[in-house]
């Protein structure tokens, strides 16, 4: 199996708006190729997150690599938030070049789906946490312009 670069759509691309839809079926071969093109359109782009929508697929499907390890998770959803905030600036590779400060919590448990469908949780903090609420924020529409922190004035 070839993976393929796939084009990655920058705002204001409508398409990063749209809601995503839960995958049903993992047997689909279509689905292993798409998200292993996705992967390699991460490493391509050196991007450290990439989520469906970003490569016009209305799948809810996000990859991730952060310290190494390559994270896939489809159907994807926060279940617990830490009440400890931070702010960091983040980029997106559907902003180019621009960078955000969020505020996001820094710990976070995900309950999500691997490419071949089986359960998993992934408790996520620092760098995890914070590129896995961005990824999945994307499969809502939700994009890190939505969440800029307001510069204060002085
Ligand atoms: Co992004």
């Amino acid at each position: 199996m070839t993976s393929k670069i796939l084009k990655v759509l920058k705002y204001p691309n409508g398409f990063l708006r749209k809601k995503t839809e839960e995958v049903k079926d993992f047997k689909d071969p279509k689905l292993s190729k798409f998200i292993s093109d996705m992967a390699k359109t991460m490493e391509a782009e050196k991007g450290i997150g990439l989520a469906a929508p970003q490569v016009g697929s209305n799948l809810r499907i996000c990859v991730a690599r952060v310290n190494n390890v390559l994270y896939v998770l489809t159907n994807p959803k926060i279940y617990s938030y830490s009440r400890k905030k931070e702010i960091f600036e983040e980029g997106c590779l559907s902003f180019p070049g621009k960078f955000f400060p969020v505020e996001r919590p820094v710990k976070v448990k995900i309950k999500a789906r691997d490419a071949a469908g089986k359960k998993m949780k992934i408790k996520a903090e620092g760098l995890l946490a914070r590129v896995l609420q961005h990824e999945i924020d994307h499969l809502d529409g939700i994009l890190i312009i939505d969440r800029e922190v307001p510069k204060v004035q002085p």
